[in-house]
């Protein structure tokens, strides 16, 4: 297993068989191996410092029906909410004052966010923090549109992709090449493009990920985003078992040693998986966290899966707990 690790690191590539090898033979010391690796080569390319990005949930109505996410269009059972510009705002200037510089605005595909509305908001943020850099994740629109969002001054953008077995994840009618071309379009814009993929979700083989990575290898994104699929009461996939905390970590650190500049963060998935999943994920690669800066009240309501967390260590308020936390294992905050 190890020559595969080092190969890795060496190359920042392997062959379909070696990365299947990797994937279904990694046991507990292999995996801690390739963590200490893929933590080594993050350490290198940007030392101890983690990036902080708030992260400010804008709506959780959705017109998608994606099977494994608590906010889809089926769910009767969820208040549905929407910020309204003054209230992301306000979100914005709580967060640059605990000292965020990146502000992330992540919603469903909500039809009453129009393009219009996207772009004010964008716009406005600009103006009121030039400093800052926004990250839109607001799923698939029109190229034309993402245009705009980038013309109003938006400068990153996370879509992620479970390409091999996008049908199993979604309902007839959503389209696994115009989410394609939607990465490929952002990139062409010049957005710094962050895709990922769900790891453990219902159907996903191994031959899909390594596909997978094949594809993401390609892409060549600047951000890479890999949680664990956890279940959510009210999806078809309900009575799926979650993603482990062993394959996400595994997975996480292939993806920083065949990209050793990506910002890839310990997400919120991982952390809610597991009590120190956002240490976990550093010691296995990963350089960015995103805590919660999304309004007390409206959080429950972003339910994308069960128990997902937003208190602690992963809410913007809890800057310190973080700092603790990440000063136990030697690393502070960018
Ligand atoms: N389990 C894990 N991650 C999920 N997401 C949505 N639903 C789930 C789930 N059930 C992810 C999306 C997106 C991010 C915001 O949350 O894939 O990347």
């Amino acid at each position: 297993m190890r020559q595969w690790i080092d190969k890795l690191r060496e190359e920042r590539t392997l062959r379909p068989e070696e990365f299947r090898q990797l994937l279904t033979e990694c046991d507990g010391e292999s995996l801690r191996y390739i963590n200490k690796q893929a933590q080594e080569v993050s350490l290198r390319h940007f030392g101890n410092r983690i990036f902080i990005r708030g992260l400010i949930e804008v709506s959780n109505c959705c017109r998608n029906n994606c099977y494994y996410c608590g906010i889809r269009k089926g769910n009767p059972n969820l208040e549905r909410y929407r910020l309204s510009t003054e209230n992301i705002l306000n979100c914005c200037k709580q967060g640059y004052g605990l000292g965020f510089r990146t502000f992330v605005l992540q919603g469903g595909e909500d039809p009453a966010l129009t393009e219009e509305r996207i772009e004010d908001i964008v716009s406005t943020i600009r103006r009121s923090y030039p400093d800052c850099a926004i990250t839109l994740s607001l799923g698939e629109k029109s190229r034309e549109a993402y245009e705009r969002f980038f013309q109003a001054g938006a400068n990153r953008y996370l879509l992620t992709y479970d390409k091999e077995h996008y049908q199993q994840l979604h309902p007839a009618g959503m389209s696994c090449e115009h989410r394609l071309q939607c990465l490929r379009d952002l990139k062409d814009i010049g957005y710094q493009t962050g895709t990922g993929i769900m790891v453990g979700s219902p159907g996903q083989t191994i031959e899909h990920l390594i596909q997978d990575i094949l594809f993401i290898e390609q892409l060549r994104p600047e951000m890479i985003g890999i949680g664990p699929f956890l279940p959510h009461r009210d999806t078809p996939f309900a009575q799926s078992p979650s993603g482990t905390v062993e394959r996400t970590l595994l997975l996480l650190s292939i993806f920083r040693l065949m990209h050793p500049s990506a910002l890839i963060p310990a997400t919120t998935a991982l952390a809610t998986l597991t009590p120190d999943g956002r240490e976990q994920g550093i010691l296995a690669g990963a350089n960015v966290v995103m805590p919660n800066l999304s309004p007390q009240e409206e959080r429950k309501k972003y339910n994308l899966y069960n128990n997902k967390a937003s208190l602690g260590a992963e809410s913007a308020e809890g800057l310190n707990i973080l700092q603790q936390q990440l000063e136990k294992i030697g690393y502070q905050i960018s």
